[in-house]
């Protein structure tokens, strides 16, 4: 399949060919996502094609604002879904509800509530506004890999597996929406995100958080994501004492590293370092194309120095949980 690359001030191209059934991927200010038509069956199925995603796992409608998501709900907004949407859209908050039958099987993945979200980047609003319905978007990477924050990422999973990319720049977030489910009450965490759960609170009093035993609610959180070619190794930790053991361990198992550390981190002389920043925003921002550029360098190990659970530090942590091959603390 030929993909073309749309500019962004030929966003119509785009446009017509979601109203096409066609796909299409785009930015949005989390991640880039793969678009179609979200009422469209047929059109969302091929989503699970191209990236080879599993389909069992259900894909998030973005609209434009509350009255989108009146049109695809399946009963009265419960009061904290209409606070929060108050409170963070447009933005990286993604809220589970009971679905209106219009959504299509394939959207659902089978369940009764769909995940919507209004994202803020002009660009995907300006797609969703062309199209007149939702846009059910998954992260625009192949299944597994890390998610794709800048064009060129898209580029190298999706060229000649989706007909359209419109070419943006990096997202501003970096990880994905966080995800609650606002079908319990409390409502409960399902995918750490772009808004810290510490936010949801204030809003909302109560957030329920399950722990790693328990049922999967968020049907993708349960297999191997984010993760490169090299083996991820997550040094969890903010020691420099327990770093450098880990380091110099690590380095005469695998030879020459891949590092990824904060800018707090001392780090002998190395080819191969990245950088994730001054803080959690930083990270977060950093996090995905980081471990793309560090894994083209074809390294024995990726080696990642993070410890953060606040704020959007714990969508960081919970993105190098999935990615890593081994976790050291
Ligand atoms: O920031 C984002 O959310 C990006 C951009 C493109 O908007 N999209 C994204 O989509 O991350 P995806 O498909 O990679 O992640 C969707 C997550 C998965 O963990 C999925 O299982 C969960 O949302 N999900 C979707 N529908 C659900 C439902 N009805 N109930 C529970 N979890 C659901
Ligand atoms: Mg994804």
């Amino acid at each position: 399949m030929h993909t073309t690359i749309v500019m962004p001030e030929h966003l119509e191209v785009a446009s017509e060919a979601l109203r096409r059934g066609l796909l299409v991927a785009f930015p949005t200010e989390t991640v880039y996502g793969l678009g179609a038509d979200g009422l469209n069956g047929v059109a969302c199925q091929d989503i699970f094609r191209a990236k080879r995603r599993p389909q069992d796992n259900p894909l998030i409608l973005h609209v434009l604002d509350r009255s989108g998501l009146l049109d695809i709900a399946g009963e009265k907004l419960p009061t904290q879904c209409e606070k929060l949407i108050q409170a963070f859209w447009p933005g990286p908050l993604t809220v589970v509800i009971k679905s209106s039958p219009r959504v299509p099987k394939e959207v659902r993945a089978g369940l009764d509530t769909v995940a919507v979200r209004a994202p803020s980047h002009p660009i995907a609003r300006r797609l969703i506004e062309g199209v007149g319905h939702p846009l059910a978007a998954p992260s625009a990477n192949l299944s597994g890999r890390p998610s794709p924050t800048t064009f060129d990422a898209v580029f190298e999973d999706l060229n000649g597996r989706v007909p359209y990319i419109v070419k943006g720049s990096a997202t501003q977030v970096g990880v994905e929406s966080t995800v609650v489910d606002c079908t319990t009450d409390p409502i409960t965490l399902l995918r750490p995100g772009g808004i810290g759960v510490e936010r949801l609170a204030e809003v909302v009093g109560d957030v329920a958080q399950p722990q790693g035993d328990g049922p999967v609610r968020a049907p993708g959180m349960k297999y191997r994501h984010y993760a490169p070619q090299a083996p991820l190794v997550w040094i969890h930790s903010d020691s420099p004492v327990v770093i450098k053991h880990h380091l110099s361990d690590l380095q005469s198992r695998y030879g020459r590293l891949a590092i990824l550390a904060p800018d707090s981190v001392e780090l002998a002389q190395s080819e191969w370092v990245e950088r994730l920043g001054p803080d959690a925003a930083s990270a977060a921002h950093r996090l995905f194309g980081a471990i793309r550029a560090l894994d083209a360098q074809k390294p024995p190990a990726i080696v990642v120095v993070w410890k953060g659970m606040r704020d959007v530090g714990l969508a960081v942590s919970n993105r190098l949980a999935k990615a890593a091959s081994i976790k050291v603390d």
